[in-house]
């Protein structure tokens, strides 16, 4: 299956992270987007220590010294690898969504 458009990367926050919703292995699915300059990974907005979203509010994230930390317990995850380097999951990863850029846009892999 082709890959299939989520955002343009200038609509994501340099440094930062956004929330983005889309369909991913057939279920609809609430993602984030971690950009740094030219660079953007996507992954799932399922913390890997407990399973909540990492937003504060919809839409709102924590970005501190680099990285989004979780609104639950804390755990920071590095922009834009998405790896924990603080936290009660220090040492795990977000699950990340295969994605391509493409001329300043994000396309990603609808199969996850
Ligand atoms: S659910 Fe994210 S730190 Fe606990």
């Amino acid at each position: 299956m082709s890959h299939v458009f989520l955002s343009v990367i200038d609509a994501l926050p340099d440094g930062g992270a956004a929330g983005l919703d889309a369909e991913v292995g057939g279920e609809p699915s609430p993602l984030l987007a971690l950009r740094r300059g030219n660079e953007v990974r996507v992954f799932h907005n399922v913390c890997p220590h407990a399973g909540r979203r990492l937003e504060v509010a919809p839409g709102r994230f924590i970005v501190d010294a680099d990285t989004v930390v979780c609104a639950a317990h804390g755990a920071c995850f590095t922009i834009p690898a998405g790896d924990c380097i603080a936290g009660p999951c220090r040492g795990q990863s977000l699950r990340e969504v295969p994605c391509e850029l493409r001329d300043g846009e994000v396309w990603i892999d609808p199969r996850g």
